[in-house]
């Protein structure tokens, strides 16, 4: 038995912020941002906070499924910017859209967070423990980038992806998830946290940092290399893959993977040129695009690849 995506749905907020508007509060230019990131405007939240995006999302989700949400045994939420430190967004989540026979729970692996999700969701699907799941990626980074900052405030914007899986004889066929904690400092958003009134340390936000040319050096060397792991383990041929979802940070790391890979481009779907890198909703917000544009058929062989902060990243190879 595996999980097996039977509808998907995502949400962006309304408001549009292009390069243009960009380059009033930072030094910076359409050209530099399209020119190495293929970015050319991002959605950002005025309202809404990560879970009402996510519960928007999963609505779509569940309608597209054509099931209801009763059905629901768990709910998984790949999210590194939840509203709350503590309840999780899932519950929030479950609240929002009447989840009430579902156990929901977060999963931090920032950018890879959908595919680790959907990978935990399969791992409580195979063992027979659950039948019905909602796999989110949500995030709204535009509270954690320093909007000071023009290095990395261009690079992100809000948005939620969700997919509804189930127990079924086809699907996901195998997945690679990895981490290298030894470089969490490359890609990070630490808050001054450990005050109390004994050591009289005042608890501050902190704010996105990253080291970019380490980020693309890792994302080129390491999505590659855990593709072939993910469909040689399969004894999946490279060329019976119809399509890479990849994480969709930058349009050249996408280029250098297709090109590592020996496959052509119009194998890599992309749309981070209206959303930017939405960070764990970039996967399942293209998953739902291309859904909902009939590009996706029964039986097509998909790898979806994630990466980021941890550093974390691993490749799902599915069949739809
Ligand atoms: N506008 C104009 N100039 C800028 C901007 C900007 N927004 N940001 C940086 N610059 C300047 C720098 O100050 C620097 O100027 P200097 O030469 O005078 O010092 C110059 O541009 C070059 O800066 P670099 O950081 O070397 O630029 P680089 O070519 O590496 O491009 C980028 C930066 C786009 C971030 C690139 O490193 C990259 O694509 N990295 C991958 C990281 C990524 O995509 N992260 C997304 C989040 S992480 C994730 O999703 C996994």
């Amino acid at each position: 038995m595996t999980s097996r995506i039977i509808g998907t749905g995502s949400y962006v907020p309304a408001q549009v912020v292009t390069n243009e508007d960009l380059a009033k509060i930072v030094d910076t230019s359409d050209e530099w941002i399209a020119g190495r990131t293929g970015i050319r405007q991002r959605r950002v939240v005025r309202e809404e906070g990560t879970s009402h995006m996510a519960a928007e999302a999963a609505r779509k989700a569940l309608e597209n499924a054509g099931i209801d949400e009763k059905e629901l045994d768990l709910i998984l939420m790949g999210t590194t910017s939840p509203d709350h430190c503590f309840p999780s967004g899932a519950c929030e989540v479950q609240e929002a859209i009447g989840a009430v026979n579902a156990c929901g729970f977060d999963v931090s692996a920032a950018c890879s967070g959908f595919l680790f999700a959907l990978s935990t969701m399969q791992a409580f699907i195979q063992a027979g423990i659950y039948r019905t799941g909602l796999v989110i990626g949500a995030d709204c980074i535009s509270k954690l980038v320093d909007w000071k900052d023009r290095s990395t405030c261009v690079l992100f914007g809000d948005g939620a992806g969700a997919a509804v899986v189930r127990a079924e004889d086809t699907g996901v066929i195998h997945t690679v998830m990895k981490s290298d904690g030894a470089k969490w400092n490359v890609l990070s958003c630490v808050s001054r946290t450990g005050g109390n009134f004994i050591n009289g340390i005042t608890t501050e936000p902190g704010f996105i940092t990253m080291d970019g040319q380490e980020v693309f050096k890792f994302a080129v060397k390491t999505v590659p290399a855990c593709i072939h792991q993910v469909l040689e383990e399969s004894g999946v041929s490279i060329d019976e893959v119809k399509y890479f979802v990849l994480h969709q940070a930058n349009y050249r790391i996408v280029e250098s993977v297709a090109k590592r890979l020996k496959q052509p481009m119009d194998k890599f779907p992309m749309n981070m040129e209206f959303y930017g890198n939405t960070s764990a909703a970039t996967v399942p917000i293209l998953l739902d695009e291309m859904n909902r544009a009939g590009k996706l058929n029964k039986g097509d062989k998909i790898v979806m690849s994630g990466f980021g902060a941890g550093l974390t990243w691993g490749a799902t190879l599915l069949e739809w």
